[in-house]
C-alpha cells in the first residue's frame, strides 16, 4: 500500500489548493487529482445531485491505485462524506472538519464567519462542526457563489473580483468576526485580495483567514504514519485528470498548484 497514491478530488481547480498543501507536506507521495470540470459547479446543486456527482468522481479515482481519498471540496464533504465513506474501505478525509478545527484554533473572541458555496452554507455543516468543538462560539455564515467561476477564470486580482469580495466581506466586517473560514477550496487563492480589500475598504479591519488545506495535510501525514503506509523516500509523481476541457484546467490550475506549471492534464470520460 505504501506505493499507492493519495487520491484527491474536487469539482474543479479549487481542490488544488488542498493538493498543493498535501504535496508540500508529503513530497514523497504520489498524488492523483481529479477535477470534475464537466459538472462544475457543485455548489449550486441540490444535496442529492452533489452526493451523486461526488460518488461518481470518487468511483473514477478508485480506478487507480490509491491508499486514501481526500474530498477536497467543501460542498461534497458537507453533503456526501458519510455516503462516500460507506462506499470504500479506504480512509476518506473531508475538508469541513479540518476547516472547523482551523477556525477554532484561530479565534480569540469566538465570533467566527464562514463563507462557502450555497450548498455548503445551506447544509449547516460548518456551524455544526464548529459548535461541536466550541459550543460557545457564534457562527455567522454567508454564501460567496461568484468566487467559484472567478477562480476558474483565473481572475484572482481582477477589478470585478475586488468589487465582489468587497460586497461579500461587508456583512462579516459588520458583525465583527475575528476569524473567517474560507469554506470552499476555490477561495484560498483570493487571500491576498481579501487582505487588500480589508485594508483599503474596511480601514484595515483584522480577521484571521483560515482554510482546511494545512490541517488536511497534517491529518493525512499522521494517518499514513499510523497505518505505516507512508511512501519511501523518492520524488512523488503528480497526476492530473479532469472530466472536461483539460487545456483550460492546465492553464488556470498551474497558478493554484504550488505556484508552478501543471504537468500534463488528461481528460477522463464520465
Ligand atoms: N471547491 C468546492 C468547494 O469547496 C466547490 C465549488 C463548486 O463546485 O461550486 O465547495
Amino acid at each position: 500500500m505504501h506505493r499507492a497514491a493519495i487520491g484527491i478530488f474536487d469539482s474543479g481547480i479549487g481542490g488544488l489548493t488542498v493538493a498543493s498543501a498535501v504535496a508540500r507536506a508529503l513530497p514523497h507521495e504520489d498524488v492523483i487529482y481529479l477535477g470534475d470540470t464537466a459538472r462544475l459547479p457543485y455548489g449550486t446543486k441540490s444535496a442529492a445531485t452533489v452526493s451523486r456527482y461526488a460518488a461518481r468522481a470518487m468511483e473514477i479515482l478508485l480506478r487507480y491505485p490509491v491508499k486514501a481519498v481526500v474530498v477536497a471540496c467543501n460542498t461534497a464533504s458537507a453533503h456526501a462524506l458519510p455516503t462516500l465513506r460507506e462506499a470504500t474501505s479506504l480512509p476518506v478525509i473531508g475538508v469541513v472538519g479540518p476547516g472547523a478545527r482551523a477556525a477554532c484554533a484561530a479565534t480569540q473572541t469566538g465570533k467566527i464567519g464562514v463563507a462557502g458555496t450555497e450548498a455548503t452554507i445551506r447544509s449547516g455543516a460548518y456551524q455544526a462542526a464548529i459548535l461541536e468543538l466550541a459550543p460557545e462560539a457564534q457562527v455567522i455564515t454567508a454564501p460567496w457563489p461568484l468566487l467559484v467561476p472567478l477562480a476558474e477564470e483565473g481572475w484572482t486580482e481582477h477589478e470585478v473580483t475586488r468589487l465582489t469580495v468587497e460586497t461579500y466581506l461587508e456583512p462579516f466586517v459588520t458583525s465583527g468576526v475575528d476569524t473567517l473560514v474560507l469554506g470552499c477550496t476555490h477561495y484560498p487563492v483570493f487571500k491576498p485580495l481579501i487582505r487588500s480589500v480589508l485594508d483599503s475598504s474596511f480601514d484595515g479591519f483584522e480577521m484571521a483567514l483560515v482554510d482546511s488545506a494545512d490541517v488536511v495535510a497534517s491529518d493525512l501525514t499522521a494517518l499514513l504514519a499510523d497505518r505505516q503506509e507512508a511512501a519511501p523516500e523518492r520524488v512523488g509523481r503528480r497526476t492530473f485528470f479532469c472530466t472536461d476541457a483539460p487545456e483550460r484546467f492546465a492553464r488556470v490550475g498551474g497558478t493554484f498548484f504550488q505556484g508552478g506549471e501543471l504537468a500534463a492534464v488528461t481528460a477522463i470520460d464520465l
